[in-house]
């Protein structure tokens, strides 16, 4: 079958969020991954080129592959740049095209994932029209959240109003629906949770709840606040190529290693894209059977985050943490 999930067409995932620094390209790269890693077929696009931390992830992978010899599955890529042309309407008319050309180029996959500038340019909002599924990082703070929704203090409870990225999503939402395009599923990912500050994360636990009714969006978890993402770039790895005989030898997995891919697996749970009823068939025995074995570990490791947590308090955690991933 051409596509493994059994569409017409690449899926389109597409990370953005306007606020920079929420987590998109450490995310776009580790849902590829995910989706290589079940057996897709995946292309790439950077919409963010002039940054290009996504381009540079991938490149940072190909030059691990080559100086190591490891076999890692890669994405076809591609990088598109903001067009220089003065006139909107020409400038808008070149990044259309080229958007257009990396499509062709990559419609043999089964999956496309793009990842968008933590800004507002005609490019992103090029690219938001094509996501079929749109996922927005979100770091746990109100500075962040105030640009999906804006947050006001009425007395005691707060209000909330669509922002501009939210508006703008709106309208990508208005052109596919023009385009006959199917519905884009929103899914907001909260990133960077902190075991400090639970007060802080229940407050906006509940402001998402009450906003993903009116913005219309799904919310997911993200992932926890883990140094960990920090160190995979400079090789290209994800928490995926850790601790398989694929992976990185010099990066064993540790406790929370292990927690933050049970947090990537929920996050694939939770996205349901096409053909995710697949997975359990796509992965090698060696890689399910690691996975049964992480579960385990995983869950030992949240009961004893929680009983420690409960005798020591939360900073006790965060240096059980820091200390594991050291
Ligand atoms: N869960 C996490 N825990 C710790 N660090 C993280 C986490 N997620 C992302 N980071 C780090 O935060 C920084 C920003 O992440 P990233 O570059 O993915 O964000 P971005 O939204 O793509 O940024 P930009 O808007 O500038 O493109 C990076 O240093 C990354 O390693
Ligand atoms: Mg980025």
């Amino acid at each position: 079958m051409k596509y493994r999930h059994g569409g017409r067409r690449p899926h389109v995932v597409v990370v953005g969020n306007e606020k920079g620094g929420s987590g998109k390209s450490t995310t776009a790269m580790h849902l590829t991954v995910s989706l290589l890693k079940r057996g897709f077929r995946v292309g790439t696009i950077d919409l963010d080129a002039r940054q290009g931390s996504f381009s540079r992830y991938i490149e940072n992978r190909l030059s691990y592959i080559e100086a190591t010899g490891r076999e890692l599955a890669c994405p076809e890529h591609r990088r598109i740049y903001s067009s220089t042309r003065d006139i909107q309407e020409v400038a808008e008319q070149e990044e259309k095209q080229s958007l257009q050309t990396a499509w062709a180029a990559l419609d043999n996959n089964d999956f496309i994932v793009i990842d968008t500038p933590g800004s507002d340019s005609s490019l992103s909002r090029l690219g938001h029209i094509m996501a079929d599924t749109l996922v927005t990082p979100l770091n746990d703070s109100f500075l962040d959240m105030d640009m999906l929704g804006r947050v006001e203090l009425d007395g005691e409870d707060y209000y909330l109003s669509p922002s501009v990225y939210s508006q703008m999503v709106w309208e990508q939402r208005q052109k596919r629906a023009m385009d006959r395009l199917p519905p884009m599923d929103w899914i907001v990912m909260r990133n960077r949770l902190s075991h400090i500050n639970a007060r802080n994360k229940k407050d906006i636990g509940q402001l998402l709840e009450q906003l993903s009714k009116r913005l219309r969006f799904r919310t997911a978890p993200g992932f926890g606040e883990r140094v960990v993402f920090r160190e995979l770039f400079p090789k290209g790895l994800t928490l995926l190529d850790l601790g398989d005989s694929k992976g990185d030898a010099t990066m064993s997995m540790s406790l929370s290693h292990v927690a933050a891919r049970q947090e990537l697996r929920q996050l694939l749970e939770v996205l349901n894209l096409p053909g995710h009823v697949d997975e359990k068939n796509g992965e090698s025995g060696e890689a399910a059977a690691s996975d049964a074995g992480v579960t385990q570990i995983a869950q030992v490791a949240a009961t004893a985050g929680e009983s420690m947590r409960a005798a020591s308090g939360a900073a006790v955690m965060e240096e059980a943490e820091a200390a594991s991933e050291a």
